[in-house]
């Protein structure tokens, strides 16, 4: 495992902003975005729509900001209508690719396996998987969480370990449990630290080589990720609606203390 200086802010648009509507957004706020990816040691990844990709890899030229998509085909390419294959993904300019979202599982039914599927294909295509993962419901007691995170993370390590061929080595692992998505709740501090650095160990039979980097999801906002501020395990956050306004995106980022000599 190895320790970030860069802390991780992935924006996950979600279906929130039409085609016309995240280019406008992303000409006017680039610059300031990447701006605060300077100051504050900020790696920000802007997750907009399929039809948005190939716009933003022109308007994020020059800028040091970061591509992903919402998803990919769990195949590698045929008939299968309407997906959208990594290798395509790769090809236009994506970095990133979010994959095993709530939303894809609870409406689309995607499956722990069909996740599973996906991560060889985004490693070999070189894009960095931002995997979600988390309880569906709120549960007693962390035992609890572990036993379902367990279930969820087994096929994915199963990939991992059998990989031995592939150099992209860079996973985001996105802690998002379903009961915090998009509902203004979320996990005591405490316990998100625990489930963090349960997750480190859990992936720490891994090769070395791997670089996991442990992301918080779930109603994040200035006012939570306050909170979570000190947490050692911690590497970033994936935030859904608090993306899509520049003033409360940049309120997080900007909140993180930095060893940046220029805004100290
Ligand atoms: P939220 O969404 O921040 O609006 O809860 C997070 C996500 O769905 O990834």
């Amino acid at each position: 495992m190895i320790d970030h200086e860069y802390f991780y802010y992935i924006a996950n648009w979600k279906m929130n902003k039409s085609y016309l509507e995240a280019w406008a957004w992303i000409r006017e706020h680039k610059k300031r975005l990447s701006d605060l990816s300077r100051d504050y040691f900020a790696h920000i990844v802007i997750c907009p729509s399929f039809v948005s990709l190939g716009r933003f890899v022109e308007e994020l030229q020059d800028t040091s900001l970061s591509l992903g998509a919402q998803n990919c085909s769990d195949h590698p390419a045929g008939a299968y209508t309407s997906e959208v294959d990594a290798r395509s993904l790769q090809e236009i300019g994506c970095n990133y690719c979010i994959i095993g979202h709530k939303e894809r599982q609870l409406y689309y039914g995607e499956t722990t396996e069909s996740i599973a599927r996906k991560l060889p294909l985004l490693l070999t295509n070189n894009i960095t998987p931002i995997i979600c993962i988390g309880e569906k419901k709120q549960l007693k007691s962390t035992a609890h969480i572990y036993l379902e995170l367990e279930q969820q993370l087994a096929p994915l390590i199963t990939v991992l370990t059998e990989n031995t061929v592939i150099e992209q080595k860079k996973i985001c692992l996105a802690y998002e449990p379903w009961w915090a998505v998009g509902s203004g709740d979320y996990p005591k501090p405490e316990v998100l630290q625990d489930i963090l650095a349960w997750l480190s160990d859990y992936c720490m039979p891994l090769d070395p080589a791997y670089e996991i980097i442990l992301l918080y999801g779930g109603s994040v906002t200035d006012i939570i990720a306050q909170k979570y501020d000190s947490l050692p395990f911690l590497n970033g956050y994936l935030i859904g609606s608090a993306s899509l306004e520049l003033q409360k995106f940049e309120k997080i980022i900007s909140l993180r203390r930095t060893s940046n000599p220029r805004i100290l």
